[in-house]
């Protein structure tokens, strides 16, 4: 089972499924279902799901979740129209603001992955701060993806190996995942993705090689507790039947 100080490794995952999910991802899907059924703007979607999102943080720490990955925008989403790109900068900026500094009273480390050229300036700068603040927290490993896609990763990370001056025989997985965005982001044990669509969506493509995927119905902003014990509870059961005849 991976820990949030494990990096990636070529040997065979030591990924447990008979224990309890300590790393878990989460795909938060469904807030435009979510409002658009409120006939409510899309941005007010969004910000529900900023709220769920603090809800499954805190429950996470309760249930034993060592560290908590989550998709939050995508390096597709930015050809959405501009005043949704627009207000979920705002809402990462608020967010940042006003729930991450309560989380981090609670122990979370808040840390981000993916491109950081692309953002605004302001917004970059506030990651960075949050960064540096909450390094020293170890309740929880919070780790937001945000101008995120894995397979932007990949090449980057090819991308470093070859700046890197590597010979042929010197790439290894283990050269590779050191240069992912976050190497030490550990692999996941388990990915949920909410609002019954199942498709990876370019998330964690090297991480998840070896995770069990939990698909719930929920729309994201009305996940929380519940739903991430299930998600947790499903990952047990697989993994009390692992192994059987
Ligand atoms: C997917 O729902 C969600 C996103 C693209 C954005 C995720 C953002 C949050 C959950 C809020 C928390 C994040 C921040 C920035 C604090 P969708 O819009 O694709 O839903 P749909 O498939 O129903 O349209």
């Amino acid at each position: 089972m991976a820990s949030p100080t494990t990096s990636h490794s070529s040997a065979p995952p030591d990924h447990d499924p008979a224990a309890a999910a300590r790393s878990v991802a989460i795909i938060m899907d469904g807030n435009g279902r979510w409002a658009a059924a409120r006939s409510l703007p899309v941005a007010e979607g969004h910000r529900e799901g900023a709220r769920a999102l603090r809800r499954t943080v805190e429950a996470a720490i309760d249930l034993g979740v060592d560290s908590l990955a989550v998709y939050a925008f995508s390096t597709e989403n930015w050809s959405r129209p501009p005043d949704e790109v627009e207000s979920i900068m705002e809402l990462m900026d608020e967010t940042i603001d006003r729930e991450l500094p309560d989380l981090a009273r609670q122990g979370v480390r808040t840390r981000f992955f993916g491109r950081r050229d692309r953002v605004p300036a302001l917004l970059r700068d506030k990651m960075a701060t949050l960064e540096v603040e909450t390094a020293a927290n170890e309740r929880l490993h919070l780790w937001i993806a945000f101008d995120y896609g894995g397979r932007a990763e990949l090449v980057e990370a090819a991308r470093r190996v070859v700046e890197d001056g590597l010979e042929v025989e010197d790439v290894s997985e283990e050269a590779l995942a050191a240069r992912l965005f976050a190497p030490e982001l550990p692999d996941p044990d388990l990915v949920i993705r909410t609002s019954g669509e199942q498709r990876v969506s370019n998330f964690l493509l090297w991480q998840s090689a070896y995770a069990e995927f939990v698909f719930t119905d929920t729309l994201w902003p009305d996940f929380g507790e519940d739903e991430l014990r299930a998600a947790l509870d499903e990952y047990a059961r697989r993994g009390r039947r692992f192994g059987a005849r």
